[in-house]
């Protein structure tokens, strides 16, 4: 199911997310609809809080990642820099330049309760940044170095 992505300003959008301890069906369902609610707005990761979801939760897919489900993730080590145009999907439209490490290290769970250990190079460290700061209530726009103006759309 397509469920409605939060935008800017909503207030859900700067809590801290509480962790997942159920490792149940209902958590099964906000993945896939999460990661089907992500593919139809073209976008490559999203955290539970853009869908008004308070727990930590992050479906990504770059292209070249697959689909990664992370729960409950973990930042263990980061290295290396990278300035790169940034946009999300609850600020359609805009996008700014943001200084991310190009190397990320983390651990988190699968939708089965699992450990699991990622290592994420450019575009997805730049994800898991991104993606794991939503879920924290941090927001990308408080890390903009510079707005990129947009000449399509
Ligand atoms: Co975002």
């Amino acid at each position: 199911m397509i469920r409605e992505i939060l935008k800017f300003g909503d207030p859900l959008l700067r809590q801290k997310c509480a962790e997942v301890t159920e490792f149940d069906r209902e958590l099964g369902i906000l993945l896939d609809d999460m990661y089907d609610t992500m593919l139809k707005a073209d976008g490559i990761g999203l955290a539970a809080p853009q869908v008004g979801v308070l727990k930590r939760v992050i479906v990504i897919d770059t292209g070249d990642s697959g689909r990664i489900e992370l729960i409950n993730p973990i930042i263990m080590s980061m290295w290396g820099s990278q300035y790169e145009p940034e946009g999300c999907l609850s600020c359609v439209g805009k996008r700014g330049i943001v200084k991310r490490p190009m190397h990320v290290r983390l651990k988190a769970q699968n939708r089965f309760g699992k450990p699991i250990k990622l290592h994420g190079k450019a575009l997805l460290a730049r994800a898991f940044c991104h993606e794991t700061d939503h879920l924290n209530g941090i927001l990308y726009e408080d890390k903009v170095i510079e707005w990129v103006e947009e000449d399509d759309k």
